[in-house]
């Protein structure tokens, strides 16, 4: 698939009411997705996600405002020559049941009227892009298949025309909550790949704080209470409505957002068996922020920490003196899985290693309060301050 790229996304001043309303389903909305980004519409029940996704491909029309896509106006194109340009994924994956896995793939393409073995070779593609194996899926039904196997046929499906907007309305909302993880982790993946502009509707703030590159909070009315990175969300809810929204857990939320790797690490003194206390003890002196030395096996992985009690008196180092247990971390552990690790040690440090268990490094508790701290970015693409009380909540 080539590297396409999605479509610059704008609400402007959007309005919704229906008719019989007093009050607008969407007041006034504005809002820019930039190309290639995934923004999620975030809110309670009936705060106006689902209305606010439909204007764009037109199943809605607006009362009041204008979208625009690429800079385009929808109302100036022709809805079916809209959709065209957009995929729209929904929760019950409206699958044709008579229709072979193949079929359904390939309704656009033989809508567009592509030839039978450019469509072949487009839907095995699409199939294999979503992790399921052309060669076993292609001829199979709808209810032979899982409800997660659907749900990806169904993005398979929609990425078909190669659309530069997707929408997708709970996509993964029928499907448990364990698949789910593994069905939003492939789809972050194929997102890295093509790159789509992505508006993705969920109740589920945790969701939104995992997909979205950006996030639109919504509240009752159809008002947008707060539109920001999710670190920013978290980092300085705009009201109390959105505090209370994102969770008392905001603290702990920041703490799985970030990764063992954007810690700044400590280097370790390394000591291996039979080396010289007096030796390691001026090493260890010589480190401002250390007063332990790490003893390692002779592939550099942990075996545990000597306290600088223990180096007393000459002579080589005793491996039995190392306290065993060394919390180790990786760069893709989550700070708060870290955190966790660490808290259960004798010494508040974490070993950080590599995919074969080598020491790459330290973390400190320390390190993850500061990093707590430290401003986050927002969709302005600046840097903003944690506010004091928000910075260890
Ligand atoms: N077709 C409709 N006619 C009248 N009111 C509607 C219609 N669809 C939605 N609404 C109302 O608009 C508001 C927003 O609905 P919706 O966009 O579906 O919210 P959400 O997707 O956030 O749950 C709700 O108050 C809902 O009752
Ligand atoms: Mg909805």
């Amino acid at each position: 698939m080539q590297d396409a790229s999605g479509a610059v996304v704008a609400f402007e001043h959007v309005t919704k009411r229906y008719p019989g309303s007093d009050a607008p389903a969407v007041d006034n909305l504005t809002l820019t997705v930039p190309a290639g980004e995934i923004c999620v519409l975030v809110g309670p029940s009936g705060c106006g996600k689902t209305t606010s996704m439909k204007m764009v491909n037109r199943l809605i029309e607006p009362t009041g405002g204008r979208i625009t896509i690429g800079g385009e106006d929808i109302m100036s194109l022709p809805a079916v020559e809209l959709r065209r340009r957009i995929g729209y994924v929904i929760q019950q994956v409206g699958l044709f049941p008579h229709l072979t896995i193949g079929e359904n793939t390939a309704v656009v393409p033989k809508l567009l009227r592509w030839k039978a073995d450019r469509t072949r070779k487009r839907t095995d593609e699409l199939l294999d892009i979503v992790g399921l194996d052309p060669a076993r899926y292609r001829d199979r039904y709808p209810n032979e298949l899982s409800g997660g196997e659907r749900q990806r046929v169904g993005v398979a499906r929609a990425l078909a025309a190669d659309p530069p907007v997707m929408l997708m309305d709970e996509p993964f909302g029928a499907v448990d909550p364990i698949r789910r993880d593994g069905l939003q982790n492939e789809f972050l993946r194929l997102q890295s790949r093509v790159r789509k502009t992505i508006i993705f509707v969920t109740h589920d703030v945790d969701e939104a704080i995992k997909m979205g590159d950006r996030i639109a909070i919504l509240q009752r009315g159809g008002i947008l209470a707060q539109y920001d990175t999710p670190a920013a969300i978290l980092a300085n809810p705009a009201s109390e409505f959105v505090e209370r929204f994102v969770g008392a857990d905001r603290g702990l939320k920041r703490l799985s957002m970030g990764r063992v790797r954007d810690l700044d690490h400590i280097e370790p003194v390394i000591v291996r068996s039979g080396e010289d206390r007096a030796e390691i003890r001026k090493r260890l002196d010589r480190s401002d922020e250390l007063t332990f030395a790490l003893l390692v096996d002779d592939d550099n992985r942990p075996l545990g920490w000597i306290d600088q009690h223990d180096l007393r008196g000459d002579g080589p180092i005793d491996p039995g003196a190392a306290t065993p247990g060394a919390p180790t971390v990786e760069p893709e552990s989550t700070l708060r899985d870290a955190l966790s690790a660490m808290l259960g040690s004798s010494v508040q440090l974490g070993v950080v290693v590599d995919e074969r268990g080598r020491v790459a490094g330290l973390v400190s508790v320390d390190a993850i309060g500061e990093r707590l701290r430290a401003p986050v970015r927002g969709v302005d693409g600046e840097l903003h301050e944690v506010g004091e009380a928000d910075a260890t909540s």
